[in-house]
């Protein structure tokens, strides 16, 4: 079975969790940064599709939704797995995801997962460091990366 991970990380998370999910599968698996794409990626050969993002101001990356537009038809004749990163946690988590991935992709995935998140200061712009100090009232990082829910996600694929 050929795999396919294609993901968007502003700070580095959603990339440290595709890498951790890779070594989980147990299947032939090709990692795609959607962020050092020039063009869209081809998806023929892959049986599995895994498409992850992360929330920033309620919103997933640009380059997700547009990989999802441009592949939807293709995405609904293949196996489809959604995860995102974030802060929020449970049902806040779960609107964000459901707001974030359309209806009927989600209708078809074989595995949703919600992963965690973290605030790495340094990664942040200015504006990104006052609206997480005011929001959150913290000005260093938090790692909340959730590796027990990465494994379930792998495990329900494998
Ligand atoms: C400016 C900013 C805004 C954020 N907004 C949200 C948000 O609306 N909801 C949420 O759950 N997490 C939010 N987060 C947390 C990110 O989802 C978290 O940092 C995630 O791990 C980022 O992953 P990435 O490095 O792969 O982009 C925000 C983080 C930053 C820096």
């Amino acid at each position: 079975m050929k795999c396919l991970i294609v993901f968007s990380s502003s700070h580095g998370t959603t990339e440290k969790a595709s890498m951790l999910l890779c070594h989980f599968l147990k299947c032939d698996v090709q990692l795609i940064d959607l962020n050092q794409c020039n063009s869209q990626p081809d998806i023929t050969e892959y049986d599995t599709i895994i498409i992850g993002g992360s929330i920033h101001l309620g919103s997933i990356q640009k380059k997700v939704k547009q990989f999802i537009k441009s592949n939807f038809e293709k995405l609904l004749t293949k196996r489809v797995a959604l995860f995102l990163c974030c802060m929020n946690e449970g049902e806040l988590a779960k609107v964000q995801f459901n707001k974030v991935y359309p209806l009927e992709l989600r209708k078809h995935s074989i595995a949703n997962g919600l992963f965690g998140g973290e605030l790495l200061f340094s990664q942040m712009n200015f504006l990104e460091r006052q609206i997480i100090k005011k929001v959150k009232g913290i000005s260093g990082d938090v790692t909340n990366l959730n590796e027990k829910s990465i494994k379930a996600f792998a495990n329900q694929l494998n």
